[in-house]
């Protein structure tokens, strides 16, 4: 292969990108923008990295969540505040769960470049290009709000600066202290109060207590009051994903600056495509999205082309496949990697297989398929021998009513409340830590299971 250059993904077909039509105009943004400052270390993206490959060894838990598309209007520090909380929660009671460390992974910090399924948007028998997330063009249904604008871009890195700064605050600074994040918790379980979750806190808070009692407090273990968090977000525009590659003078590699994972998604996967020629190259871990289109034949290209070293912690695979078709499509998959004897770390996204249309017309996500899917990926790793390394969900920390279901039963008809997602529907606060406590007794029983062989 001939040596990568960041811009090579341009003599690619692309898709998905948007055709700006100043061209002055958008070189003069991409200019600014590599001058400004990567927002990660490539010390960082190489942590990451290690720790996917542990859990892709059954030693970690990957916990990737965050909004469908982070907007400009909704930006403040309340929302990421409260997204942090509610990844800080969910990654303790998995922890609790798996009996491994969980690595929060935000999708933040840049995730503003959406794919859609349509180049267009009817209403009222008006067309419009569709929208594409907030660093490309705006949510507006007027002409002029859909039209491409490279200026967004500087906007969209000012945030994601803004975001990161916030979000390293947060965890180093006493706001991640485990005590707290359990009292958040308990006031969850005194409010929901179902039993097996009120059990499962008791059991974490027992923890604690003897931890403290044994002398392992936050003054004796700093790990106890702060996080290691990592951000991600779909490499979609490439043009802002090149602008901010720079070289690691350590490994002489290079670096997406933009976040620690960058991700392919499902459109955009295609092995002679640009996003892929662009992902190749660089040194972040990588995710891929797997749907029920990827073929063992493509996935066993883009697994040599994404990771020809096959380097462990490199490449995440995230299935998509939707409730029900799991196992049509997992285990052909798994199949492919064991062929390949490829180093993969396996992350169930149980969102974008399972978007539906309500009776009331908003586009949802029902809380019991997007249970049964993660259920039906923990069955086929546990039947293949494989191991299930992550959950990857759209959530979000507010009260929001953009997936039905749940304890607190969002029904069709509450959608309309409080549906604030500019794209995909989240889980609001309550249904994301809900979930966590469903998916930590999975991994408790797998780990059950687990020892169990070891002993027979
Ligand atoms: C997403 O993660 O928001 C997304 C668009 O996913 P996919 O590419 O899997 O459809
Ligand atoms: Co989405």
């Amino acid at each position: 292969m001939s040596k990568w250059q960041k811009s090579n993904w341009r003599a690619k077909p692309r898709v998905q990108m948007p055709d700006y039509t100043n061209a002055d105009a958008l070189a003069g943004v991409e200019a600014q923008l590599s001058n400004y400052p990567p927002l990660v270390f490539a010390g960082e993206a190489r942590r990451l990295k290690q720790h996917l490959a542990a859990a892709a060894r059954g030693e970690a838990f990957l916990l990737q969540g965050g909004d469908c598309a982070e907007s400009f209007e909704q930006f403040s520090a309340n929302n990421i505040r409260d997204t942090f909380k509610v990844m800080l929660q969910m990654a303790m009671v998995l922890t609790y769960g798996a009996k491994v460390p969980v690595i929060k992974l935000g999708r933040m910090a840049g995730q503003f470049a959406k794919p859609r399924s349509a180049a267009t948007e009817v209403i009222d028998g008006v067309e419009l290009p569709s929208y594409r997330g907030d660093i490309i063009n705006e949510l507006a249904f007027t002409p002029e709000s859909r039209i491409p604008n490279p200026n967004k871009m500087l906007q969209a890195y000012t945030q994601a600066s803004a975001t990161l700064n916030l979000l390293r605050a947060f965890s180093t600074g006493g706001y991640a202290d485990v005590n707290q994040v359990h009292a958040w918790t308990l006031g969850f379980t005194e409010t929901e109060k179902v039993d097996k979750y009120r059990e499962m806190a008791a059991r974490i808070t027992d923890t604690l207590d003897f931890m403290k009692a044994a002398g392992v407090t936050q003054e004796t273990a700093h790990t106890l009051q702060s996080v290691e968090f990592y951000t991600s977000h779909e490499g979609l525009l490439l043009e802002y994903e090149e602008a901010l590659t720079v070289l690691d003078s350590t490994s002489g590699k290079w670096l997406a600056g933009s976040g620690h994972m960058i991700w392919i998604g499902d459109r955009t996967r295609q092995p002679d495509g640009a996003h892929v020629e662009f992902c190749r190259g660089v040194l972040n871990p990588i995710g891929l999205k797997c749907g029920p289109t990827t073929s063992a034949e493509d996935l066993k290209v883009l697994m040599s082309k994404l990771n020809p070293e096959n380097e462990e912690g490199k490449l995440t695979l995230i299935a998509r496949f939707g409730a029900g078709k799991v196992a049509e499509h997992l285990p052909r998959l798994v199949k492919a990697v064991q062929e390949e004897g490829a180093n993969v770390t396996w992350v169930c996204d149980p969102m974008h297989g399972n978007t539906v249309k309500s009776s009331s017309g908003y586009k949802t996500r029902p809380f019991d398929s997007v249970l049964k899917e993660v259920r039906d990926f923990f069955a086929v790793h546990s039947a293949e021998g494989t191991v299930p390394g992550g959950v990857h969900f759209e959530m979000t920390g507010q009260d929001v009513t953009e997936c039905t279901g749940g304890v607190r039963a969002v029904t069709d008809e509450d959608l309309s409340a409080r549906y604030h997602t500019a794209c995909d529907p989240r889980l609001n606060a309550s249904q994301s830590l809900e979930l966590a406590f469903l998916v930590a007794e999975e991994l408790s029983a797998l780990r059950t299971e687990r020892t169990a062989r070891q002993a027979g």
